[in-house]
């Protein structure tokens, strides 16, 4: 299969395209740190492609979107895994803080998507990865309001994309992922162990994007043992 997938520079991103690129599928990996892409792509050579991109920023989108354009004939699967997060009280959040976290977690999902439409066609599968945070009446918790509404704002896009994209038969889910040991949660929450490791949920998203459209179709799945997410 021809899968991106993005945020591929560490973390969950990291591992799921080392697995998908074990098992044999061609992927192509984006995120801005170019020297971090340049040690995945030396994980499995001739399957993992990279390309340094920032997701907020229309000219670079469009840029990866050419570059997936001339690597790939047709996209499968595009996992939109790129993230941020920011723990703070409501209260002493900034508006730019809330329009970093609404760009990196949904309008960036939303740009590339866009840019993107061109190359999916009728089997093609759109995952979107989002939180507990952002999954409808789950716990919630403080310092996450930022986080957890760009968040629930990509689950609703995941199903608004499901009916717009049905006549082209185009497969789009969110998965809400509960705590992963990553970089991102460590920042966030030193105090807290996560149960699942990068690469269990990349296994777990390597199966996914191979195999969840047979199954799935406009999901909103919690994937969590353990919140916060
Ligand atoms: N870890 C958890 O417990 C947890 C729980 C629920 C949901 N999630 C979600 O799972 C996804 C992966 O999280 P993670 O824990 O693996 O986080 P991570 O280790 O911090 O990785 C985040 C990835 O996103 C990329 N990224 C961030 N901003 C970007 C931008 N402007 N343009 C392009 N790429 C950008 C980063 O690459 P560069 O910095 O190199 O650009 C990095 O590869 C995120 O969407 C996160 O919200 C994680």
């Amino acid at each position: 299969m021809n899968i991106v997938v993005t945020g591929a520079s560490r973390g969950i991103g990291y591992a799921t395209v080392k697995t998908l690129a074990t098992e044999g599928h061609s992927v192509v990996g984006t995120a801005r740190s170019e020297d971090l892409l340049n040690t995945l792509e030396q994980e499995v050579p001739h399957k993992i492609n990279t390309f340094v991109a920032d997701l907020t920023d229309d000219e670079s989108v469009d840029q990866l979107s050419s570059h997936i354009s001339s690597t790939f004939a047709k996209v499968d699967v595009l996992v939109n895994n790129a993230g941020g997060l920011i723990n703070k009280p409501f209260e002493e959040l900034t508006m730019d803080e809330w329009q970093n976290m609404i760009e990196v977690n949904l309008l960036s999902a939303v740009r590339l998507t866009k840019a993107m439409l061109p190359q999916f066609d009728a089997g093609s599968h759109i995952i979107n990865i989002s939180s507990m945070g952002g999954y409808q009446e789950s716990a919630k918790f403080p310092g996450l309001s930022a986080y957890s509404v760009a968040k629930g704002a990509l689950t609703t896009l995941s199903e608004c994309l499901t009916v717009e994209l049905a006549d082209r038969g185009i497969t789009v889910n969110a998965l809400c992922l509960g705590a992963v040991e990553t970089e991102m949660f460590n920042a966030a929450f030193p105090d807290f162990d996560a149960p699942v490791t990068a690469e269990q949920m990349g296994n777990y998203l390597a199966d996914f994007a191979v195999n969840g459209s047979t199954f799935y179709n406009g999901k909103v799945l919690p994937v969590s043992l353990a919140d916060p997410g």
